[in-house]
């Protein structure tokens, strides 16, 4: 895969630009961890695991920034980099998982020195990782996918949410490059847009045919019975199986369950939180009205109109047909499937 959406320079962390993608492909180069902090929170970089790998870089930045030599003070500085990455996003686990492997790296009792070679190795070792388990989702979740059949997606799951092949979209991809003829149809995913903005401008770099849809318009596709599966990604998914992800998620599985459709989600294991029992223990992200309200800065409503901005829904498992993860593919009764990931 030649396009690199995070890439490491040893020094800065490179970034496209997500907010400006498809009008303009332009690369960001951060220099130290409040700016990787704050591309996080404003969604320069975004996407489950891509926000992962993003936090360790920049956690990797920090420990590089730090200029004490005592060992207890770079310790200190170091933990507090680590928790003001952990709070640049709530939802996505995949920034938990990095920061807690930081943690206990932070926390060996090695000295200074060999703790900051030690983060950033963890950082590249997390973006290898979650390469590697993109490639191999894709590959399990391609058999999945019936030939001659329309496929539908939300959100964006691809490279630019990855830092590497792509999760749902992934796996659509490679069914495509299997030589399965399918047609994908992408919701256009209010209030960011990711759909229309993100997976179309990937779908067509892959050559892979699609039809563009608003949120609005996927019970009327699912019930023409063009679409064979629903893929999405995940954004944390509990011992359970319920799966938090991009809102407007749980009503296409809904959909998916009444049209008779196999709903998959499709996530590394490091979006698994088997410390929460269920969907209900999921902190969802509530963004800044302006999202609803504003399209590219313009106001589209009244002033003063109440508005909530969740950024995401918990589908609860019962409408999961299987979650497809590096490891294999998991179906229900999805906790014991979950307690049995090697
Ligand atoms: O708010 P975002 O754009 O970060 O939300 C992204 C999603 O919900 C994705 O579907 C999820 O992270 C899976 S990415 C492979």
């Amino acid at each position: 895969m030649s396009f690199k959406a995070i890439e490491w320079m040893g020094d800065k962390l490179r970034l496209v630009d997500q907010r400006l993608i498809p009008a303009e492909e332009v690369y960001l180069e951060l220099k130290n961890h409040h700016q990787v902090a704050e591309a996080i929170s404003n969604m320069t970089v975004r996407g489950a695991p891509a926000i992962g790998v993003a936090a360790a870089y920049g956690i990797a930045l920090g420990s590089i920034e730090i200029k004490t030599s005592d060992n207890k003070s770079f310790l200190k500085e170091l933990n507090d980099i680590i928790d003001l990455m952990a709070a640049t996003r709530p939802t996505a686990v995949n920034l938990f998982s990095t920061t807690e492997r930081m943690k206990r790296i932070a926390a060996s009792g090695k000295d200074a020195a060999i703790v900051r070679q030690d983060i950033i190795d963890e950082a590249i070792s997390i973006h290898n990782e979650e390469e590697a388990s993109s490639e191999a989702i894709s590959r399990f979740g391609a058999e999945l996918v019936e030939d001659n059949s329309g496929v539908l997606t939300h959100c964006n799951t691809g490279p630019l949410a990855t830092a590497g092949y792509g999760t749902a979209l992934g796996v659509i991809i490679r069914a495509y490059r299997q030589g399965k003829h399918l047609h994908v149809f992408a919701t256009e995913t209010r209030p960011r847009c990711q759909g229309a903005r993100l997976t179309a401008w990937e779908l067509k770099q892959a050559n892979v045919p699609f039809t563009l849809i608003t949120d609005s318009m996927a019970g009327y596709v699912l019930h023409r019975g063009e679409i064979g599966c629903v893929i999405v990604g995940a954004d944390r998914i509990a011992a359970n199986g319920d799966t938090a992800n991009k809102i407007g998620t749980y009503t296409l599985a809904v959909l998916a369950k009444e049209s008779g459709v196999p709903f998959y989600v499709a996530a590394p294991t490091s979006t698994i939180d088997a410390s929460i029992k269920s969907g209900e223990e999921i902190i969802i992200e509530q963004r800044s009205p302006e999202e609803v309200t504003h399209i590219n800065g313009v106001r589209i409503t009244p002033e003063g109109v109440k508005v909530i901005n969740p950024a995401f829904d918990v589908t609860p498992n019962q409408y999961i047909t299987a979650i497809i993860t590096e490891k294999g593919i998991i179906r229900q009764p999805f906790e014991e499937g979950i307690k049995s990931i090697p």
